[in-house]
């Protein structure tokens, strides 16, 4: 099979293709990066110069750039990763979320259309169905629950996924999307959470919690959401929403304190700062779906998942020490000097 992976020198689409070279060393890997602040070739670098890899650094956005890159190379499989992916962000500038995410999707399909794949997965977020109330545990979000999103970058999701849905249902294209609950692991970018946390700690930085902490995220290690996919990709039907989570819901608060005890610093490090505007208090996902349909289940249990993911980071310092010392910090000063 030849893959196109969109967004792969990112966090999920990279640990993707090393799923893939794992599992399907036969496949061919075409990746599509743009390498906005968050690619990075060096996430890349084993895979790099593989017979059956090629690297490409185009814009989704660029037609002409992304149709030479379908003929010469004809996917059969295209998985949309690439994506202006960071909330906060979305909050500060919404334009390139837009771009990217909306328009940047409707090339992609664009061209998967006049080649003729014969998959185009849409990788998305849980966070299109907006927010559940934390005093209803009993409630989880199905494939069913309406849209109704917070962010500019949820709102921007939702539109792809429906672009996305309307393109199989007017065009016929073979769709499937997938929404899935917060990742964690190898290679996040340090503006997410917990690598941030991570990072912060083993400098001795301050730990800055966003209102109370109180917030509640369904984390799921990013080889568990790499396994879904593939499955969706491969045996899921065309025209299908999966949703994807672990079950897992823990609020912020206790997953820094995780992290203090993980890579043994005082809890005096926690800060308080204001709250994202907007912020939403709880997603928890229903995966019964992607389970009867496909068997997937998620495999990693939470204390395992972080404990492997502050090794990766402290065994990769290089990695993370040379964004954290680039414009990030610029970025950092911005959304959290004096918050
Ligand atoms: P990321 O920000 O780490 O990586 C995004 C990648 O896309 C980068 O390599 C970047 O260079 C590339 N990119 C951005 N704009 C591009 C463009 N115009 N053209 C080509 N490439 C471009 O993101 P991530 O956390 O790996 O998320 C990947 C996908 O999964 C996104 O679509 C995101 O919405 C979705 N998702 C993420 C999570 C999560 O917890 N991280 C959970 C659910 C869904
Ligand atoms: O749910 C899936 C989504 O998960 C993905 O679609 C997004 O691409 C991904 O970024 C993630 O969104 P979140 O906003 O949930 O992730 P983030 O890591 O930014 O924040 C997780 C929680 O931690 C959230 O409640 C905000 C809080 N937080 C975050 C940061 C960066 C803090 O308290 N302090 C911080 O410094």
């Amino acid at each position: 099979m030849r893959i196109l992976v969109t967004g792969g020198a990112g966090f999920i689409g990279a640990n993707y293709i090393y799923y893939l070279k794992k599992q399907h060393p036969e496949d061919r890997i075409i990746c599509l990066d743009k390498l906005t602040y968050a690619g990075n070739l060096s996430t890349l670098e084993p895979v790099m110069h593989d017979g059956n890899f090629r690297f490409s650094r185009t814009d989704i956005c660029d037609r002409e750039g992304v149709f030479r890159l379908f003929e010469e190379e004809r996917p059969d499989v295209v998985v949309n990763f690439a994506a202006e992916s960071h909330v906060d962000r979305s909050i500060e500038s919404p334009g390139i979320f837009l771009q990217t995410n909306i328009i940047g999707t409707s090339v992609l399909m664009d061209a998967s259309r006049k080649y003729g794949v014969s998959r185009f997965h849409q990788v998305s977020t849980d966070e299109v169905y907006g927010d559940l109330p934390l005093d209803r545990p009993d409630l989880l979000f199905t494939e069913e629950t309406p849209l109704h999103t917070s962010s500019p970058y949820s709102s921007s999701k939702a539109a792809a996924d429906l672009l996305a849905m309307s393109y199989w249902r007017t065009y016929g294209l073979p769709v499937t999307v997938s929404r899935c609950s917060n990742n964690y692991g190898p290679y996040q970018f340090p503006e997410k959470l917990i690598p941030l946390m991570i990072i912060n700690a083993l400098s001795d930085k301050p730990l800055p919690v966003y209102g109370q902490g109180i917030n509640v995220r369904d984390w799921l290690y990013v080889e568990d959401h790499c396994r879904a996919i593939d499955l969706v990709v491969r045996q899921g039907t065309p025209g299908e929403v999966y949703n994807i989570g672990g079950h897992n819901e823990m609020r912020n608060i206790d997953i820094v304190k995780m992290i203090c005890r993980e890579v043994g610093k005082p809890e005096s490090l926690i800060t308080f700062v204001t709250d994202r505007k907007g912020h939403d208090m709880r997603y928890a996902i229903d995966p019964a779906k992607i389970h009867a349909a496909l068997g997937w289940l998620p495999e990693t249990k939470f204390e395992d998942g972080l404990r492997k993911t502050v090794r990766w980071y402290l065994d990769n310092r290089a990695w993370w020490e040379t964004i954290v010392s680039g414009e990030y910090r610029e970025y950092y000063e911005k959304m959290y000097h004096n918050r």
